[in-house]
């Protein structure tokens, strides 16, 4: 019998499809958020004792999926309990508490990592660059990924780009992809930045990526983003076109000429030349995003 598998963090964009991909493969899956409800344990970061929340588990988990996370940009620059969450929980607590228990942790970390100015990596970051964040959440993300390496266990971190959910029209998908379908599906303008870079991924794809990992036995840290990379304002231009919108609505603009608390980076683009190393993988082109944000089958696009 197959051991099973946690989510931590099992309702958000790529929790629910590792949950689901984890099921489809047979593999008893523990889910968590922070509230309990059938099928899904409660798990609240900073507070609960990782070490007590393991232990009441059935049984031993092989391999612990770890998406929860602040990971609002903003609100890790203005508000301290993303530390106690994303640093201290993460990295201190519940790292210790899986490796002591043999268990993998599977750290899904982020591009911000790297300092995203223009120009900084040609060719996109490699797994090997160093990091240099602009944001206290990519500061976050790297101490938690530092803190897991510390620890000198087996584990996978896999930084990711921009991914959005696929999973339909539904109000689940949080991407800048839902945003500018409602917006554009309402007839409203749009303003979309000429000199950010995005590499729109589908949390699904991430999902088979982490078990296709797992399954071959890899550790260490890995770039998982699709191949196709857009400025924001083209990838809207294109999205507006490919669901049948008017594509005047989008109008170009510069990142900095919105007032985020933490300024964003421009360009954090991923080098995934590793990946494709490691796995034959397929990544769904953005092409693929009917307008009802569920995915078309390969054969339809
Ligand atoms: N989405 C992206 O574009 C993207 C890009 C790069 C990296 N990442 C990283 O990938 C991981 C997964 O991203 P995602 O987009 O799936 O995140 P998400 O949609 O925000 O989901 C986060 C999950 O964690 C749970 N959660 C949130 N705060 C928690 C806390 N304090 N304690 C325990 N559970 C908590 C949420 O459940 P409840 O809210 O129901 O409690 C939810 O299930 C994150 O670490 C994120 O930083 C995401």
């Amino acid at each position: 019998m197959k051991a099973p598998l946690l989510v931590i963090g099992a309702t958000g964009t790529l929790g629910r499809h590792l949950v689901a991909a984890g099921r489809r493969r047979g593999f008893e899956v523990y889910a968590t958020a922070r509230q309990a409800a059938p099928g899904r344990r409660h798990f609240c970061l900073p507070d609960d004792d990782a070490n007590a929340f393991l232990d009441r588990l059935p049984t031993l988990p092989a391999a612990a999926f770890v998406c929860a996370a602040e990971s609002g940009i903003d609100r890790c620059r203005q508000d301290p309990t993303s530390e106690a969450i994303n640093i201290v929980a993460t990295q201190q607590r519940l790292f210790a508490a899986l490796t002591a228990r043999g268990i993998l942790p599977v750290f899904y970390s982020s591009d911000l990592v790297f300092s995203g100015r223009p120009g900084a990596a040609a060719d996109g970051y490699r797994e090997s660059d160093p990091c240099q964040p602009s944001t206290a959440y990519g500061r976050q993300k790297q101490q938690a990924e530092e803190g897991l390496r510390q620890l000198g266990e087996k584990h996978l971190i896999l930084r990711l780009a921009k991914l959005y959910s696929g999973d339909g029209d539904n109000g689940c998908d949080v991407s800048p992809l839902a945003q500018w379908r409602q917006a554009l599906a309402e007839g409203q303008a749009i303003r979309c930045a000429t000199d950010q870079w995005l590499t729109p991924t589908w949390a699904g794809d991430v999902a088979a990526v982490s078990f296709a990992l797992l399954e071959r036995n890899h550790s260490g840290t890995v770039h998982v983003a699709a191949p196709e990379s857009f400025t924001r304002f083209s990838l809207a231009v294109r999205l507006a076109r490919q669901w049948g919108f008017d594509a005047g609505l989008v109008s170009p603009c510069l990142i900095g000429d919105f007032a985020f608390a933490e300024p964003r980076p421009q360009d954090n683009r991923l080098n995934t030349d590793y990946l494709r190393r490691l796995l034959d993988f397929h990544f769904h082109p953005v092409a693929c995003v009917r307008p009802d944000l569920t995915l078309a089958t390969e054969k339809e696009h």
